[in-house]
C-alpha cells in the first residue's frame, strides 16, 4: 500500500510541475523521469538488501531507456519529478528530499574520489533548473531554486535563488511574509563604481586640456623672448 502510495505521489508531482501533462495513464506510459524513478525505486531496494550486480544492471537498463542516470545507491524522498530527463545524472551519495523537481541535464555530482558522502543533499521543493550542476557534498536548503545553467559549488540556504556560474545568491524569499529580498551582485557593483571612476577621471583630463594646449602655445614663445 506504501509503495502504491507513493508512485501515486510521483504520477501527482509530474502535474505539479508540467503544464502539459494530461492524465495518469499519460504519464505512467510516456514520461521517461516517472520511468527512471521507478526502476531507480527497484534498484534502491536492492542495493539496500546488499545484492551485488542488479541494481546497478537495472539502474543502467533505466539509463538505456531514459537517458537517466541514478546511482542505486542515491536516498529519493516522495513526489520527486524528472522533466524530459535526458542527460540528467545523479551520483551515489545524493540525497533528495520530498518534492523535488529536476530538469534536463541536472548533473548532482561528485568531487572526491574517496569512498564517503561526495554528492549534493537537496531539500524539500527545491527545483533544479536544466543544464545546472550541482557538484561536491554541498546542502540545499528547502525551497531553494537554482537557476537554468547554474554551475553550484557550495552550500545554498533555504529559501533563496540561486544563478549563474559560479552559483550565486540573488533573492532569499521569506514564506511567512511571502516577500522577496534581492540581493547585490557584487561583480556588477564593482563595475559600475568603475565606471563612475572612469566618468570622473575623463572629466577631470578634460578640464586639464585647455590649459596644457595654453602652456603648451606660450612656451615657445615665451622661450624666444628669453632668448632676444
Ligand atoms: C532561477 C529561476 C527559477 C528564477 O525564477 P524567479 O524566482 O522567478 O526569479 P527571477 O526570474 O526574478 O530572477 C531573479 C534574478 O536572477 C536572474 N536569473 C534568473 N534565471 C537565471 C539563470 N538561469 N541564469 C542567470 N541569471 C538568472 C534574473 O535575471 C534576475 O536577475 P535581476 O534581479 O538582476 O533581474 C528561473 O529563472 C530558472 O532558471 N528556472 C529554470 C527553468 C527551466 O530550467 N526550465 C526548463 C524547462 S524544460
Amino acid at each position: 500500500m506504501k509503495l502504491i502510495r507513493s508512485i501515486r505521489r510521483d504520477i501527482q508531482a509530474v502535474f505539479e510541475h508540467d503544464p502539459a501533462a494530461r492524465n495518469a495513464w499519460e504519464v505512467f506510459f510516456v514520461y521517461p523521469g516517472f520511468h527512471a524513478r521507478q526502476c531507480h525505486r527497484l534498484a534502491h531496494t536492492l542495493w539496500n538488501w546488499r545484492i551485488p550486480f542488479f541494481p546497478r544492471l537495472i539502474s543502467h537498463i533505466g539509463r538505456f531507456l531514459t537517458g537517466i542516470e541514478i546511482h542505486p545507491g542515491a536516498k529519493i524522498g516522495e513526489g520527486f519529478f524528472i522533466d524530459h530527463g535526458m542527460g540528467v545524472v545523479i551520483g551515489e551519495t545524493s540525497e533528495i528530499r520530498d518534492n523535488v523537481a529536476l530538469y534536463q541535464g541536472v548533473t548532482l555530482g561528485g568531487t572526491s574520489l574517496l569512498k564517503k558522502k561526495r554528492h549534493p543533499t537537496l531539500g524539500n521543493n527545491v527545483v533544479v533548473g536544466a543544464g545546472a550542476k550541482l557538484i561536491g557534498a554541498i546542502t540545499i536548503g528547502d525551497n531553494v531554486k537554482v537557476g537554468a545553467g547554474s554551475v553550484v559549488i557550495t552550500s545554498v540556504p533555504a529559501n533563496a535563488t540561486v544563478v549563474g556560474v559560479p552559483g550565486r545568491v540573488v533573492e532569499i524569499r521569506n514564506p511567512d511574509t511571502d516577500t522577496v529580498e534581492k540581493l547585490p551582485d557584487p561583480v556588477w557593483e564593482k563595475l559600475e563604481n568603475l565606471e563612475k571612476k572612469v566618468a570622473a577621471l575623463e572629466r577631470a583630463l578634460r578640464d586639464m586640456r585647455p590649459k596644457a594646449k595654453t602652456t603648451a602655445k606660450r612656451s615657445p614663445s615665451e622661450k624666444t623672448d628669453e632668448s632676444i
